[in-house]
């Protein structure tokens, strides 16, 4: 047999700029296990891997289903009790004008689905800037040249309309919000959704809300939902069971269209179509939409509690170390520092982990302004975890920037 020479096989450039700084940085902690140390993961937004427990009755409904045999591929859509229970949900966040619900593996999926549902070559989309990078990881792997808003942090964290104004091309087709915000844990005050509201009226675009975090406030301030204070406006609320429900794993997510029906009929019918493509989503998980939805929160209130005072933890000590200051994360479980250093974020965090075994994400993983620097910190560990972490952190950069 002639031996031939293998070929590299090229991945498609589009994917070049496909990038997911949470996750990418593992290959330096991984060289950090290797050399024997135990690396603290405050990088994944991942509840589980800390003192937080899964309601039992969600997880007695999964059981039951795949007992019961829902082992099958589900209706594309999903399942009619799921779908039932999502609508009634949306009743309960005030959104007036629900066209269609569907769910998904994951709001991961909702937000492909959405972006592929509406983008043609040449046209964009607004992303907030930091942003939460699926977003631009998606708009890349459609070809999709990124068009980012700033978020801006002198204002809360809210996003800068000027900016956006200036942003909007002929061909930009939706805006997306995050709300609460990852990375900064910022909340989008109900004037500026309405700012935000008048600004897709007036230029024809879709509002992709992600409300992913929508139970986990801080604050004792009620949520609002974009579609409740603007029921015209075409717009896709993306919410699911990861956070809220503590169960990421399980990959379930969904999207609610609202606005007026006219506006959103071809866009729906789009979605539909990919959702179809992909067969469903987890079938067994989906039994567990109503329960965990209409059934006890019980566990909402004890996730509030922790949540608040590792945020309380964590803004003290941002306030207590030169070189750190911090808007408050108001919602989710994230706090974004910026930080007064004379080198990268991302060169920061990589020697972070090799130095004291502290794994947190550098902004520029998430976008920031030129000149500034950020990290993003995971705040579900408990106190104690917490406090030694944030010992680390502080002693590496007194060490490292001494004259700070
Ligand atoms: C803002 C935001 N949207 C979507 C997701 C993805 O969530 P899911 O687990 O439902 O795919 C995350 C996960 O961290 C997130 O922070």
């Amino acid at each position: 047999m002639p031996v031939i020479q293998a070929r590299e096989i090229s991945a498609a450039s589009r994917l070049e700029n496909v990038r997911y700084a949470i996750r990418d940085l593992a290959c330096v902690a991984d060289e950090v296990v290797k050399q024997g140390h135990k690396v603290l993961a405050l990088n994944v937004g991942d509840p589980l891997n800390f003192d937080f427990q899964t309601p039992p009755h969600i997880i007695e409904a999964v059981y039951k289903a795949m007992r019961d045999g829902k082992n099958g591929y589900a209706a594309s859509p999903g399942i009619p009790e799921a779908l039932e229970a999502i609508r009634s949900e949306a009743e309960r966040k005030g959104i007036t004008t629900v066209q269609d619900v569907f769910v998904t593996a994951g709001v991961s999926e909702t937000v492909d689905l959405c972006l592929s549902a509406l983008v043609n070559a040449g046209e964009n989309v607004l992303t907030p800037s930091p942003d939460y990078p699926l977003y631009s990881a998606v708009l890349c792997k459609l070809g999709i040249k990124l068009n980012a808003y700033d978020l801006n942090e002198e204002d809360a964290w809210q996003p800068e309309l000027a900016d956006i104004e200036r942003k909007f091309t002929p061909r930009t087709r939706g805006i997306v919000l995050i709300n609460p915000n990852n990375p900064t844990g910022s909340l989008c005050t109900r004037q500026m959704l309405e700012q935000v509201a008048e600004l897709a009226r007036r230029h024809n675009l879709i509002v992709f809300s992600d409300e992913i975090y929508d139970k986990l406030i801080l604050d004792g301030t009620p949520h609002i939902a974009f579609a409740s204070v603007a029921p015209d406006v075409p717009s896709v609320t993306f919410g699911g069971m990861s956070k809220n429900y503590l169960v990421p794993g399980w990959r379930i997510g969904w999207g609610i269209i609202s606005g007026d029906a006219g506006a959103v009929k071809t866009y729906t019918a789009g979605v539909h179509r990919l959702l179809r493509a992909r067969l469903c989503a987890n079938h067994p998980q989906q039994y567990a939409i109503k329960p965990a939805l209409e059934g006890p929160q019980d566990h909402l209130a004890e996730l509030q509690r922790k949540l608040r005072s590792r945020r309380d933890l964590t803004q003290k000590w941002c306030e207590s170390t030169p070189g750190v200051s911090c808007v408050a994360p108001r919602g989710a479980f994230y706090a974004f520092p910026r930080i007064d250093i004379p080198e990268s974020d991302e060169i920061f965090v990589k020697e972070l982990i090799r130095q004291k075994h502290v794994m947190v994400v550098h902004g520029s993983g998430f976008g920031q302004k030129p000149g500034t620097q950020h990290f993003r910190i995971v705040f579900l560990p408990d106190e104690k975890t917490l406090t030694k972490a944030y010992g680390s952190i502080g002693d590496f950069i007194q060490e490292r920037y001494k004259k700070l």
